[in-house]
């Protein structure tokens, strides 16, 4: 069975080449990932050679429009979507607010939308604003201990005026791969629409819109080792019907129609790097294969693998400990959680835990992450809120066991 080279993926990172980056066991990536090298090159190209205004006849014109439509048709293959699906925006937070503000007009006074309890605030927080404007809001709440949301609740959330579910593929707390899949089914039946944040999904496996029959899959390239630019799969039924909410002369435009505001044309370019990365990590691994979607696939297989193995010491040691929380499914298997390892403790705060793998030189994080609901409903104070230590396919068994140890000593 091929497994991941690990060397050959780190070297793909110009971050782990900096000895102030290396000293740290980088732990907190479903915050933000490094960039790939591929990334970077085409960054730095087209901000030297084609920052200019795209789709006239000069060369750097000319060049910057190639790398947009090069970047379009590459990052489809993410989604496994036609290129005219794909949106970037600024970030999934203002994607969803321009989705919600085109989305809601067609809905009526008195139509029902269900959030989840679950959700960052960026998948939660502009569609429940749509309640003063006559929409009910039902809420998917979580166990309140364990942090998952259970399916079988939906059934009974979903009726005959439910015009959308939006929830989380995985979230970026509790981290459990939902069934995406099962929800769409039951929205669909009532004729409503689903939307689902990838955000802490994509990362670690290509997305298959086609397999999860979702409308909206929304993710964002600074996590998957790319850009700061939000990327919008819509299914171009929906996108026909909602609002455009481009300037009024581009209505007839596909790909401006949740776009209001003129692209960053470089950072959208470059962001085909993050495909050349994982087409360079297909090559080295498997060869050739004529298949995007399928590269993408064989690459994130090896991801899961790496990645189960890198959490399974962790999960094993918090499930251990008297008093210790694991937020979201108690499993190391990367097909049932993402490595987002998000815990906390009855005997310390999570801000005493963070500061002592702070010293260690362990990036992480503790308080809510933007998980404000769910957090809350774990009963913690959101400022305190989790620890959370966030692995991606890159990192290495002696990061995590720097992490092991402070935690060994202290939990
Ligand atoms: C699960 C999840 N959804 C949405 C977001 C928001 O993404 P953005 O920063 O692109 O708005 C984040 C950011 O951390 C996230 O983790």
């Amino acid at each position: 069975m091929t497994t991941l080279d690990l060397d050959y993926v780190r070297a793909q990172f110009p971050a782990f080449a900096d000895a102030d980056v290396a000293r740290w066991a980088h732990l907190e990536n479903a915050g933000g990932s490094y960039a790939a090298g591929q990334v970077v090159d085409l960054l730095t190209d087209l901000f030297s050679t084609a920052k200019v205004q795209p789709e006239w006849d000069f060369g750097p014109s000319k060049k910057a429009s190639a790398a947009m439509a090069r970047a379009r048709t590459a990052m489809a293959a993410t989604f496994n979507a036609d290129a005219d699906e794909i949106h970037f925006g600024p970030s999934t937070s203002q994607n969803t607010y321009v989705l919600a503000q085109a989305m809601r007009p067609m809905w009526a006074e008195g139509d029902e939308i269900v959030v989840t309890e679950q959700d960052h605030e960026a998948n939660s927080g502009a569609w429940r604003r749509l309640a003063a404007t006559g929409i009910t809001v039902r809420e998917w709440h979580v166990d309140p201990v364990s942090g998952l949301l259970d399916p079988a609740d939906l059934d009974g959330l979903v009726g005959e005026r439910t015009r959308l579910v939006t929830m989380t593929h995985a979230s970026n707390v509790a981290a459990t791969i939902n069934p995406v899949r099962r929800a769409a089914d039951l929205v669909h039946a009532v004729g409503g629409h689903i939307v689902v944040d990838g955000v802490s999904y994509a990362p670690h496996g290509g997305i298959d819109v086609a397999a999860l029959d979702c409308d909206v899959y929304l993710y964002s390239a600074y996590k998957t080792y790319g850009p700061h630019v939000g990327m919008m799969y819509t299914r171009r039924a929906l996108l026909e019907a909602l609002t455009h909410q481009g300037h009024f002369f581009n209505e007839s435009h596909l790909d401006t129609r949740v776009t209001p505001a003129g692209p960053d044309h470089a950072i959208i370019g470059a962001s085909a790097g993050i495909v050349d990365y994982y087409d360079a990590l297909h090559a080295h691994h498997f060869g050739d294969e004529p298949d995007p979607v399928a590269r993408i696939a064989s690459v994130s297989s090896l991801f899961a693998a790496h990645e189960s193995a890198l959490m399974a010491p962790l999960v094993d040691l918090l499930l251990d400990r008297d008093g210790v929380y694991l937020v979201g499914a108690p499993s190391a298997d990367a097909t049932v959680r993402a490595p987002t390892i998000a815990f906390h403790s009855d005997g310390r705060s999570s801000a005493s835990i963070y500061d002592a793998l702070i010293a260690a030189e362990v990036s992480c994080g503790h308080g809510h992450f933007y998980a404000h609901r769910l957090v809350s409903a774990l009963g913690l104070d959101p400022d305190d809120g989790v620890v959370r230590v966030s692995m991606v396919h890159y990192n290495t068994h002696a990061e995590v066991a720097r992490a092991l140890d402070v935690l060994d000593s202290l939990l």
